[in-house]
């Protein structure tokens, strides 16, 4: 090691992120969290910091289709993998299912933890059309992609919500999954 060499001095790299579709060329910190930059660098604002250490769910987003806290993402690790915010979930003008089932459960209070909540779900009801087991799925066997409430509360267990909404967040999803 140089004796001159500046150890707290960012190191950056050159990257392409791809998010909702769009391809963004940028300069990233390689300390720099997906959050952060999506957030601060790319006014993609949906995804909310809450706790920023993982445990709430509220910056949760979808890369290639599986869900991620991106409070604990690096984007430096993300080159050429395809991310999706909440921005992105709606086809154009028409809203995904779930932001439907959404409104019409009243599945919100103050809306802070919905973003994530939103991209939680259609990561979790992929992983369910898949066959993924959860904790509480019976004698370990087959998934039933329709989800039971047992089912839906422990596969979203990672998305909190201060409101305590949870009630209809469960039967927003439920409608959907079934
Ligand atoms: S802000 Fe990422 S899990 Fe809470
Ligand atoms: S709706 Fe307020 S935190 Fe969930």
């Amino acid at each position: 090691m140089n004796d001159d060499e500046d150890l707290s001095a960012p190191v950056t790299m050159e990257m392409r992120l791809s998010v909702n579709g769009i391809g963004y060329p940028i300069t990233v910190d390689t300390r720099e969290t997906l959050l952060d930059t999506l957030r601060e660098r790319l006014d993609l604002t949906g995804a909310k910091k809450g706790c920023d250490h993982g445990q709430c769910g509220a910056c949760t987003v979808l890369v290639d289709g599986r869900r991620v806290t991106s409070c604990l993402t690096l984007t430096v690790a993300l080159d050429d993998r395809e991310i999706t915010t909440v921005e992105g979930l709606a086809d154009g003008s028409v809203p995904h299912p779930l932001q439907t089932a959404f409104v019409r459960h009243d599945a919100l209070q103050c809306g802070y933890c919905t973003p994530g909540q939103l991209c939680s779900a259609v990561g979790m009801l992929a992983e369910a059309r898949a066959g993924w087991p959860s904790i509480v799925t019976a004698d370990g066997g087959s998934v039933d992609a329709r989800l039971d409430e047992a089912e839906i509360r422990e596969r979203m267990s990672g998305n909190l919500c201060r409101c305590g909404a949870y009630v209809n967040i469960v039967a927003a999803i439920a409608e959907v999954a079934r």
